[in-house]
């Protein structure tokens, strides 16, 4: 100690640091031995509403337009929804569900009604895309359908019938229809929610209420053939335990599978919503902070579904999510066509890490919307289109899907601005069934580059291979002039030896890191 005194000043107080700062070590280890549940490959679904551009000029041009389609839907989605292998989509809404009459959207087109979308910015409808074209549609891009009925302005004899001309294989009134529309088989469609938003827009009814009106339409809602339906009732909004509550207690489990929640990721309030393109790094740390919320509700309306379901049975559907931010300068505010950045795919890699994460609940999740309106997969401008950071996400993330969920110990530095902070590494672990381990690493940090050591238990790890989703900022994204500023690639800056990993992981990427 008397030596140190000698020492000249900053020499002094170096020598103190170097005794009381201990480099925080960035460290995972991964159970490869330790699975649970499985992860539905549903959790990675989507959703497409009767809503601004996204059925009509993003999924459907109609076959005389001028865009490339086949049949009618525009070439470069259906292509690009294919490619992703999406497990199922949601349609017709939303708000829109309840207010949408199923035989208005079938028939010779010419001859359809039209009428107004009165919920997204008053258009006419003119129901060119009905029952026909989005079937086909889950045909061509190799999804199941997921049908919302329409309880708030329609019937339970509407809906009955709907199932009968969509199910129904033998002779009757609805399954001769459905021939007569060019239809001989069956479709055979598994999901089916009963109404939407239904405390809302879907009826503003009481828990109590829908919950009798659930139980009059489930009875109506017929198994046709071999065809058993997975029938979902309308969940609750984010922070509404009541409305879960309720609807457990006065639903018999035998008349439902799952049950739905909706939750936005909004920053500012629902009435002043903000930029998603220009933030700083306080209001990106919290739109990231308000995104990991899903944890702490999944979790609350778990544990009440684990009152009256302990063996799980019932299904927590999330069909609805994403960030939800001011629409782009200049367009419809009843379109919500927003822009999509790397913070959007840091969203995504958040919820999703964890959904998988509750994977003994979560049967399936909808990200809204798949394009051109809100958390968007695909953004189109006329004959133009391009690939947001969330698709690579959902890319990326495909390794997880029907994946054994992994037990993993992560201990990593926080990241923090203002009143922020959150961990600077966000992981999910996963096992596929040919035995490979799937890790999907984000590095929320704006600008750190972060050492990551991964301790592999319980494999013999032979090989790795790893991509990556980069972009120059946290507020990147692809404009239809420059469509690749945000892409995957494959990765390279890692260094196996027995069963220990070193990763560099760079700042504001996500990684998919396969070791086999
Ligand atoms: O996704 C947009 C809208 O958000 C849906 O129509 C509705 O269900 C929710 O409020």
């Amino acid at each position: 100690m008397k030596k140190c005194l000698t020492f000249p000043l900053p020499i002094l107080l170096m020598c103190c640091i170097s005794f009381t700062v201990v480099a925080q070590k960035n460290q995972l280890i991964v159970n490869a031995d330790q699975g649970s549940a499985t992860i539905n490959k549903h959790i990675y679904g989507h959703f497409a509403e009767h809503l601004g551009r996204c059925i009509y000029g993003g999924i459907w041009v109609g076959p005389d337009s001028d865009i490339p389609n086949e049949d009618g839907y525009r070439l470069d989605v259906l292509t690009a929804l294919k490619n992703l292998q999406i497990p199922n989509l949601r349609w017709p809404g939303g708000c829109f569900a309840d207010e949408y009459h199923w035989t208005d959207g079938i028939g010779d087109p010419k001859d359809r009604p039209t009428m107004v979308n009165t919920h997204w910015g008053g258009v006419t409808e003119d129901n060119s895309f009905g029952t026909h074209e989005f079937l086909n549609f889950c045909e061509k891009i190799g999804t199941e359908p997921y049908i919302t009925g329409n309880v708030g302005s329609g019937s339970v004899d509407e809906m009955s019938k709907w199932i009968e001309y969509i199910n129904f294989d033998g002779e009757s009134p609805m399954s001769n229809l459905r021939k007569k529309n060019g239809q001989e088989n069956p479709w055979n469609i598994k999901y089916w929610g009963v109404g939407n938003e239904s405390w809302g827009c879907g009826g503003n009814m009481t828990a109590e209420y829908y919950a009798n009106e659930y139980r009059r339409y489930a009875t109506y809602a017929r198994d046709y053939g071999g065809n058993e339906l997975f029938k979902i009732a309308g969940g609750a909004s984010d922070w509404d335990f009541n409305w879960t509550e309720v609807l457990m207690k006065n639903i018999p489990l035998r008349m439902m599978d799952a049950i739905s929640l909706h939750y936005y990721t909004i920053t500012g309030t629902w009435a002043e919503k903000t930029s998603a393109t220009q933030f700083d790094n306080e209001r990106y740390l919290k739109t990231l902070s308000q995104a990991a919320r899903m944890d702490e509700l999944i979790t609350r309306h778990s544990s009440i579904m684990d009152q009256y379901d302990p063996e799980k049975k019932v299904g927590l559907i999330v069909d609805e999510w994403g960030t939800w931010f001011e629409v782009e300068p200049g367009t419809n505010p009843g379109f919500l066509f927003q822009q999509n950045t790397m913070r959007d795919a840091f969203v995504a890699a958040i919820t999703l890490n964890i959904f998988n994460k509750h994977a003994e609940r979560v049967y399936m999740a909808n990200l809204a919307q798949t394009v051109n309106v809100l958390q968007a997969l695909i953004l189109t401008d006329d004959t133009n289109m391009i690939l947001t950071p969330t698709y690579h996400i959902f890319d990326l993330y495909r390794a997880h899907q029907d994946a054994q969920l992994l037990s993993h110990h992560l201990s990593t530095e926080e990241v923090s601005f203002g009143e922020q902070k959150l961990e600077s590494l966000q992981v999910s672990t996963s096992k596929s069934a040919d035995g490979t381990v799937n890790i999907s690493i984000a590095n929320i940090h704006p600008d750190k580059k972060i050492d990551l050591e991964v301790l592999l238990r319980g494999i013999d790890p032979k090989s790795v291979t790893a991509r990556a989703l980069t972009g120059p900022s946290i507020d990147a994204y692809n404009t239809f002039d420059n469509k690749e500023a945000v892409k995957v690639s494959d990765f390279k800056d890692f260094k196996l030896n027995k069963s220990q990993l070193q990763i560099s992981v760079p700042a504001h990427s996500v990684l998919m890191v396969r070791v086999k």
